[in-house]
Parts: C-alpha cells; sequence; structure tokens
C-alpha cells in the first residue's frame, strides 16, 4: 500500500470532528498519486456521503464535462476537498472542521506534490489562499508560499447558472495549457 493510499484509509476511519456523526462515508480523494494537477472542493455532498467518492453528483458531472473538454481525464489528476465529510443539508464547512480536517489535506498535497493546485471556488480559496472572491480572481494563476494555484469557480455555480459552465470550461483549459507549458519551460510570461 503506498503512502497517499494508507492516508486515505486512515481518513476514512477518522472521528475528530462532529461531520463523523452523520456521514455514511468520508471522501479522502481520487486520483493519481503522482498528478500534476490537484482539484480542492469545499465538501462531499449527499451522493459523495453515499459513494465515498469526490465529485460524483451533478457538480461532479459539470466537472467532468469541463476536464473532458480541456483534453483530460478525472483519472489523470486528483480531486478532493478541503473537508472530507458531508456537513448536514450541505452547509459549509464549519471553521472547527476545517481545522479539524485540514492536515489530511496538508498531507495529501505534500505526497502528491503537484505541479499546479486548482482552487475551486471560495472555500477553498478562503481556506488556502485567504482570499475572498473568487469570482473577482478566477483564471488566475498565483504563486502562494512556494506552490502554484489556479483559481476558478465552483462547479456547482455552474448547477443554477448554466451561463457558468462555458466559464468553468474555458478555466479548465487555461488551466491545462499552463501545465504544459510549465511543464515544458517554466512559468516565464505567467507570474
Ligand atoms: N462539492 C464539493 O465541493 N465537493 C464534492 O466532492 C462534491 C460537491
Amino acid at each position: 500500500m503506498s503512502n497517499l493510499e494508507r492516508l486515505e484509509e486512515y481518513i476514512k476511519r477518522c472521528r475528530l470532528c462532529r461531520l463523523a456523526i452523520n456521514r455514511l462515508n468520508a471522501v479522502p480523494g481520487e486520483g493519481r498519486f503522482d498528478a500534476d494537477i490537484m482539484f480542492i472542493g469545499e465538501a462531499p455532498g449527499k451522493s459523495e456521503d453515499k459513494q465515498g467518492r469526490p465529485f460524483v453528483g451533478a457538480a461532479g458531472k459539470i466537472l467532468e464535462e469541463a476536464l473532458e473538454g480541456a483534453g483530460i481525464k478525472r483519472e489523470d489528476v486528483y480531486i478532493t476537498n478541503i473537508v472530507k465529510c458531508r456537513p448536514p443539508n450541505n452547509r459549509a464547512p464549519l471553521r472547527d472542521e476545517i481545522d479539524s480536517c485540514i492536515s489530511y489535506l496538508e498531507k495529501q498535497i505534500k505526497i502528491i506534490d503537484p505541479l499546479i493546485i486548482c482552487i475551486l471556488g471560495n472555500t477553498a480559496y478562503h481556506t488556502l489562499l485567504k482570499g475572498s472572491s473568487i469570482t473577482m480572481n478566477r483564471g488566475k494563476l498565483i504563486d502562494y508560499k512556494g506552490r502554484y494555484y489556479f483559481l476558478t469557480i465552483h462547479p456547482a455555480a455552474a448547477i443554477y447558472n448554466p451561463s457558468l459552465r462555458s466559464v468553468l470550461m474555458d478555466d479548465i483549459k487555461s488551466l491545462v495549457r499552463i501545465t504544459k507549458d510549465l511543464k515544458k519551460r517554466g512559468l516565464e510570461g505567467y507570474i
């Protein structure tokens, strides 16, 4: 078993916060241990809680479409969330829940060591980069404490506002292009 798999198994048994009480399954994340791109959303929803897998409901379908539009598959990347268990009624995770869970994400980032972390939405933006408006800043690449972060909207925002699907799709295309450039010749011209 790899270090990442060991960590995922550990997360599945976590009882550090109240979200463990009502969950069906913890959702550690899934994908390649050597992914170039790591996606970070907010928290599992109902479908994710049922299946123990990230982004498998309506928002996941939109994310997958955007990935496919950019020429990549979900198996090519790593996908996870700020908190690993579903908050009741899909409310935003509370500060103490995030605090209990964040070391799992830090460990995942350390193990996977992706070229770029893609922030999906405000919860991930605020938690990881202290940012406050993803709509104002989406599409940007940021160098923060020696890591590259790309900012985009949360796919769930496009469920009720279909015009945001093309925004997400265009952002993911930029992300994939930047990642390819970064592998080839560094980030000259971007930052
Ligand atoms: N929304 C998220 O932020 N994460 C998921 O895994 C599903 C929906």
